[in-house]
């Protein structure tokens, strides 16, 4: 059972959280019973969920090479997770020892166990603020201590946009952030879909959650990336973005769209 070290309040074990459940998918301890249930109940839906998380994972890590590579030294990832070994800053400082990466999440619980994570560390922060008002991430002092906004930023929003509802306005959310970015900034951003099969009955194991499901098509997903420009193969099933490894079994029924971009100008 996860969170013995945590204060109690911010345990709501009542009802699942998507961090918990991606956590359970992924095969970590950091989740409880009602995450467990919700997680059973969405691969009984949808049997790809597992594999779907696992590809979703590999991408970030192939997609944070790809940025540190490029040469960005700073990463704002919204949407954190729960620590996942290994972890954004593990990566990007393996390729380049001074990149700094701010974190940020809505759930408290994942600002606690990174808190104690990353506590050794002077490159990265955690912050708890919500994806749904953008601005104040990008006013947010502690975000502000990490990342220079005249220089090139990596936006990672990856699994997190589809928690954000039509009516809360995804677009309006994305354009401030990209606003927020120099040339030469990157957009990281993945995103759950019902394109490949009909998935409504495992979207719906989230209406109980803290956070809604919102399963979107590759078109709406691809709108996310205006004012960006695409960087080769554009936006594609994750396993196929820019592969290092032979093709896991079944990568085509995985149900996550993924891709990198460019901001130019
Ligand atoms: C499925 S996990 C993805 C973790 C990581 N980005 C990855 O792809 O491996 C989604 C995370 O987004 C967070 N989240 C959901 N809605 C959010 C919001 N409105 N603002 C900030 N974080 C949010 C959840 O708490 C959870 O930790």
């Amino acid at each position: 059972m996860a969170g013995d070290s945590f204060p109690a309040q911010e345990i709501d074990t009542s009802r699942p959280h998507p961090a918990r459940i991606y956590d359970y998918l992924l095969g970590g301890k950091d989740n409880y019973a009602v995450d467990q249930q919700a997680g059973d109940a969405l691969t009984a839906k949808a049997p790809e969920a597992r594999i779907s998380v696992q590809a979703n994972r590999a991408f970030l890590q192939r997609a944070v090479r790809y940025v540190v590579g490029a040469g960005v030294g700073q990463i704002l990832d919204i949407g954190t997770g729960l620590p996942t070994s290994p972890n954004i800053h593990e990566t990007a400082q393996q390729a380049a020892p001074d990149v700094r990466v701010a974190y940020v999440d809505n759930d408290p619980i994942v600002k606690a166990h990174a808190d104690a994570l990353l506590s050794q560390s002077g490159e990265t922060s955690i912050m708890l603020a919500d994806l749904r008002d953008p601005q104040a991430i990008v006013d947010h002092p502690d975000v502000r201590r990490i990342i220079d906004f005249d220089e090139p930023v990596a936006l990672f929003l990856v699994a997190v946009l589809h928690f954000v509802t039509d009516a809360e306005k995804p677009d309006a959310i994305v354009a401030t952030l990209r606003d927020a970015l120099p040339a030469g900034s990157f957009l990281v951003l993945s995103h759950a879909t019902g394109d490949l099969a009909d998935r409504r009955e495992a979207q719906a194991v989230y209406n109980n959650a803290s956070a809604t499901m919102n399963l979107r098509s590759h078109a709406e997903v691809e709108r996310f990336f205006d004012g960006f420009d695409p960087v080769e193969p554009g936006l594609v099933q994750v396993p196929f973005w820019r592969p290092d490894t032979p093709q896991p079994a079944r990568s085509e029924e995985v149900g996550f769209y993924g891709g990198v971009a460019r901001k130019t100008g």
